[in-house]
């Protein structure tokens, strides 16, 4: 059968090219109402141009936040953000993915505020089965806060890719095999939110949030998802290997995101879980992959 042989060419074409890697593909515009609704303080989400343009204020009363409309099991979320300009000590803006079980899994973005020309922190966090715990902190090499940046979380069964821009800024790995959870099978939502976190956020909490400069305001645009939806029950996703983030191309950085990723790291990362003996006299068995980037 001439179309099976041409078929199983195919395949053998698609796992030499195993090891390649590529970007994500190119997230589409789409606006806020299309994939999120609020979650709370609804008065404090301002809309522009048609819903295409978000805004999340912070006063002394409230912070406010927003959630997807649909739980996803793996997929491409991203969107694009431009953090409080200012003084923006003491506020945390959060954007992540998270299931709604007791033995939670969660992805994290969260950029904490500083004091006026003081530069932001983007902290990470990965939680498998409840447990988190993994926190990487690195300085951005933009003022996040002068335009808006695309902040994005790429997600299969072989690798967690956070990206800024197009730039991986940490991996995590599926090292089921090293004994390690791995978020499979927990549909989750996507959340973003901005509050008040001046018990810790900036400097460890030594920099308080000035209200004389509220209300504190993130901006929002490109409400991006290419995932597979799932009930918030569901245990698999139904078409399960079958989309573009499930390829052989997706399930590992190529060699220019790991230089990309390896730039990152050298220049600014400033705190690193899986570097930490004080609190890991132990590296937590998953660092074995984080320490190979
Ligand atoms: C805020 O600025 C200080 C001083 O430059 C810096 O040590 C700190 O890491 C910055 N970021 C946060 C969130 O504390």
């Amino acid at each position: 059968m001439a179309s099976y042989t041409w078929i199983r060419t195919l395949g053998l074409l698609l796992m030499v090219s195993a090891t390649m890697g590529a970007a994500p593909k190119k997230p589409v515009d789409v606006p806020f109402g299309r994939n999120y609704v609020p979650t709370w303080a609804f008065d404090h989400i301002k809309y522009f141009n048609g819903g295409s343009e978000i805004q999340l204020h912070l006063d002394k009363y409230t912070g406010t936040g927003f959630q997807s409309k649909g739980s996803y099991l793996f997929g491409h979320f991203s969107m694009q953000i431009k953090m409080v300009p200012g003084d923006s000590a003491g506020t945390v803006t959060a954007f992540y993915l998270s299931s709604q079980n007791s033995e939670h899994d969660e992805i994290d973005f969260e950029f904490l505020g500083n004091r006026t020309g003081q530069p932001y922190i983007l902290q990470t966090n990965v939680f498998t089965g409840g447990k988190g715990d993994r926190e990487q902190r690195i300085y951005l090499w933009f003022d996040p806060t002068k335009d808006y940046h695309s902040y994005s979380v790429l997600w299969n069964l072989y690798q967690i890719v956070f990206f800024v821009d197009d730039i991986p800024i940490r991996v995590f790995k599926n090292s089921k095999d090293l004994g390690v959870k791995f978020p499979f099978d927990q549909p989750m939502k996507i959340y973003s939110s901005l509050w008040n976190a001046d018990d810790w956020a900036t400097r460890g909490g030594l920099e308080k949030t000035d209200w004389s400069k509220a209300p504190f305001v993130a901006a929002y645009k490109s409400f991006h998802i290419d995932g597979c939806e799932a009930s918030v029950e569901a245990k698999f996703c139904a078409t399960q290997g079958k989309r573009w983030w499930d390829q052989n191309d997706y399930r590992d950085l190529d060699a220019f995101q790991y230089r990309r990723l390896r730039w990152v790291r050298s220049k600014y990362t400033i705190y690193n879980y899986c570097t930490d003996r004080t609190r890991y006299p132990t590296m937590p068995p998953e660092c074995r992959r984080d320490r190979d980037v």
